[in-house]
Order: C-alpha cells, then sequence, then structure tokens
C-alpha cells in the first residue's frame, strides 16, 4: 500500500499542513519538539484509531482549537481510498471513507495498515504486561478489525463485572443475597464467552507471529541466540476449541471466586495475560543489554511486517520514530535489507547526518519546524 497524502488539520501542534508524499521513503527532518512524532502518530491514528502516546482525543486537538481533523489518500492495489478522522476536544470523534460517514469503527480499519518503531518500543521487554499485550491487541486490529470490535465487548463485560463485585463487597450480607449471586453467573458466562474470543485470537496471532520474529532474531544476532515468545494465558487452553476455553474459564472463576468477592474485581480473563519474551532460556527484561533488547524489538517489529504482509497482501507502512541513530550500523543494514523498497518507510530523525548516503539517495526528505512541514533544503 502507498500513502499518497496526510493532511493534518489543527491537530497537535500543526495548524494546517498537507503533505504529499513522492517516494518510497521519506525522511522528515526536525529539532526537538517540532511535531515530527506528531506526524507519525497522526498516521498511526489512521492505522488503529488509537494512538500509543494518548489515550484522550482532547491532546490531540490544537491548543486553542475545538476540533481537528487527520486525513490522508491511501492506494492499495483494489484503488484509492479517502479516509478522515475529526476529534473534538469534547465530543465523539467522526471517522468517514470516501466521505461516508461511517458508524462501526471497524469498518475503518483495515485501510491503513501500518508498523510504528520508536525508542518506546524498548517497553515492550522492559514494560509491564499491559505494554504487550496492547501491542498484540494492536497487531490484531490490524489484520482483523473484528478484533477491536470484541475488545471492545470484552472491555464492556469487565468494567460490569468489576461493578458488581466491588458492589457485593461492600455489602453488609455474607454470602451475597439469590438475586445478586444470579446477576454474578450471567456476568461470568458473559466474561467466559468474550473472553475465550480474545484469548483465542491471541494465542493464535502469536503463534504465527513467534516463528518470524524468531528466524528474525537468530539473523540479526547472528545466529547466536534463540528467541521465544510464548503466550502466558490468564486461563490456559488446551486446544483451540471455542467451548472448551469457554469451560476453562467457567472453572477457573469458580476456583476464583472468594479471592473475586474478597478483592471487588475481576481476576479472571484476558486483561491480565502475558507474553514472555525469552532468549536462551532466560526472561529477555533481565537477559538483556540495552543492544540485545534492541535487537529483539527489531525482529518483533520486521515479525510484524511480514505477518502483516502476509495476512493483508500487501506491504504495510513502516513508520520509525528516531530510532535509526540508536542501531548499530550492522543492525540498520539489517533493518535496510529487510525494508528495501518493499515497504513504504517514513522516517524521523534530528540529525540527517546519521543516514547512510544508500538512504539519502533515494528519499523525499522534509523539514519540519513548530508545526511547518517544508522540503528539505542541503546547506551548501
Ligand atoms: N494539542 C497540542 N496543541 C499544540 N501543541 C501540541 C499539542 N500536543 C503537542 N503539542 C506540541 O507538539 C510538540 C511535540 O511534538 P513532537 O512530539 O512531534 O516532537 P518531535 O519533533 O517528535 O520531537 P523529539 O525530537 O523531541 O521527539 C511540543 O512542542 C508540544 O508542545
Ligand atoms: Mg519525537
Amino acid at each position: 500500500m502507498y500513502l499518497k497524502s496526510l493532511h493534518l488539520n489543527r491537530f497537535r501542534n500543526y495548524r494546517d499542513r498537507e503533505v504529499q508524499f513522492d517516494a518510497q521513503k521519506t525522511i522528515v527532518v526536525g529539532n526537538n519538539a517540532q511535531g515530527k512524532s506528531n506526524l507519525l502518530e497522526a498516521v498511526e491514528l489512521l492505522a488503529t484509531l488509537k494512538s500509543h502516546r494518548t489515550s484522550r482525543d482532547r491532546d490531540l486537538v490544537r491548543d486553542g482549537d475545538e476540533i481537528a481533523r487527520v486525513s490522508a489518500t491511501v492506494k492499495r492495489s483494489y484503488g484509492e481510498t479517502d479516509m478522515a478522522i475529526t476529534l473534538r476536544k469534547q465530543g465523539r470523534r467522526v471517522v468517514t471513507r470516501n466521505s461516508e460517514n461511517l458508524r462501526r469503527q471497524m469498518d475503518f480499519l483495515g485501510a491503513i495498515n501500518a508498523v510504528q518503531f520508536s525508542s518506546l518500543d524498548l517497553d515492550l521487554v522492559r514494560g509491564s504486561p499491559d505494554t504487550r499485550r496492547s501491542w498484540v491487541d494492536g497487531l490484531l486490529i490490524q489484520l482483523e478489525p473484528v478484533y477491536a470490535y470484541i475488545l471492545q465487548q470484552y472491555n464492556n463485560v469487565l468494567r460490569q463485572r468489576n461493578a458488581l463485585l466491588k458492589k457485593i463487597r461492600n455489602l453488609e450480607e455474607n454470602p451475597p443475597s439469590r438475586e445478586l449471586t444470579a446477576q454474578l453467573a450471567l456476568w461470568d458466562a458473559q466474561l467466559a464467552a468474550h473472553g475465550s474470543r480474545v484469548t483465542r485470537r491471541r494465542a493464535r496471532v502469536l503463534e504465527r507471529l513467534a516463528p518470524i520474529a524468531q528466524s528474525w532474531h537468530q539473523q540479526i544476532s547472528g545466529e547466536t541466540e534463540v528467541l521465544e515468545i510464548k503466550y502466558a494465558p490468564n486461563v490456559a487452553r488446551s486446544q483451540d476449541d471455542p467451548e472448551q476455553v469457554q469451560q476453562a474459564f467457567l472453572e477457573k472463576i469458580q476456583q476464583r471466586r472468594v479471592a473475586e468477592q474478597n478483592l471487588g474485581t475481576t481476576v479472571v480473563g484476558p486483561h491480565r495475560d502475558e507474553v514472555d519474551l525469552i532468549i536462551n532460556h532466560t526472561p529477555a527484561r533481565s537477559y538483556g543489554s540495552q543492544g540485545q533488547q534492541r535487537t529483539l524489538v527489531l525482529a518483533l517489529k520486521l515479525a510484524e511486517l511480514k505477518l502483516i504482509e502476509e495476512v493483508i497482501g500487501e506491504p504495510p507502512l513502516l513508520l520509525l520514530d528516531d530510532v535509526l541513530a540508536e542501531l548499530d550500523p550492522n543492525r540498520q543494514n539489517q533493518l535496510l535489507e529487510a525494508i528495501q523498497d518493499r515497504f513504504q518507510t517514513i522516517i524521523t530523525t534530528t540529525h540527517i547526518h546519521s543516514f547512510d548516503d544508500q538512504w539519502l539517495q533515494n528519499s523525499q526528505i522534509l523539514t519540519v519546524e513548530a508545526g511547518e512541514i517544508h522540503p528539505f533544503v542541503p546547506n551548501i
């Protein structure tokens, strides 16, 4: 796929700017706090309807304005599509595809696919389980847009079940009344039904991703390290059978009944999943030097690119936020070779000189200064 143009209106620190992309690689140069990451964030938003930097739309609207709009034209094998998101300081967002308002988010997702790689991604190794769950979810949303809906449903059930458990905990009577017990049983069944959908999809995507990541990792580390990616679901399952998985949920809910009522919160379900990243039989978090952890993240990102390409049938966009300079020449080359000219890539940097001539020659180079974008004019 190819992103032809991107239009940022009152988005973050941009007043009104449109970029036409005219090469397979675009390098965006600028000092700190000028708007480089904001630009990539806009593309991420179009691909996933999420930003990894904020969950509040009001942060995305330019200070002093009420409404922001991000739009883009993307070329796919089946034709061109115009995508747009309108964000408000207060109120709901509106998403459109070819100027048609869409009621469901999942009808918007899937038109633009992107893999983002920034220095924050080191948190995939070092951060809390939550970071890894969001990462897997973000990938799933792109591969199967219906997953956005599945996850939303699960989170709704979780919220309501938590409210009920809290209510039960705060009651005087113990055990709870028959009415409350019956209500809880209904939520148990909902949790099992929706939770098993989430779990099964996460298991499947990790099963596909793991061998690809492993192979990249071996290549980048020079065959010296073996990477394992293991899904550690909160509710273990022995097979990918919906009924069996739901049954496992209900059994675990039974086991943890007292704990849940004492804590007043749901402790069973995929919101407690973990993804274990293991290098040479040791958790990568405690194993790796920074360089080794970077190798791991690079392998994960390259695996995402390849998996999306495999599933979607078209290469996704690659967004590299200030990471190239952090990679040593060997890893830079690995990345370069993996991307070649197949993936349209947008790269941000503070220093144009950190780039190999090979990159510069075939790239479109733009500068960003205080939310203004211009073609790069070299100082001669
Ligand atoms: N809603 C907003 N309205 C106006 N300005 C904003 C808004 N949100 C962020 N900014 C501004 O955008 C700038 C940050 O932009 P961005 O994160 O894209 O920087 P960057 O060029 O990637 O910098 P770095 O090299 O440090 O990563 C900051 O100056 C910040 O104040
Ligand atoms: Mg930045």
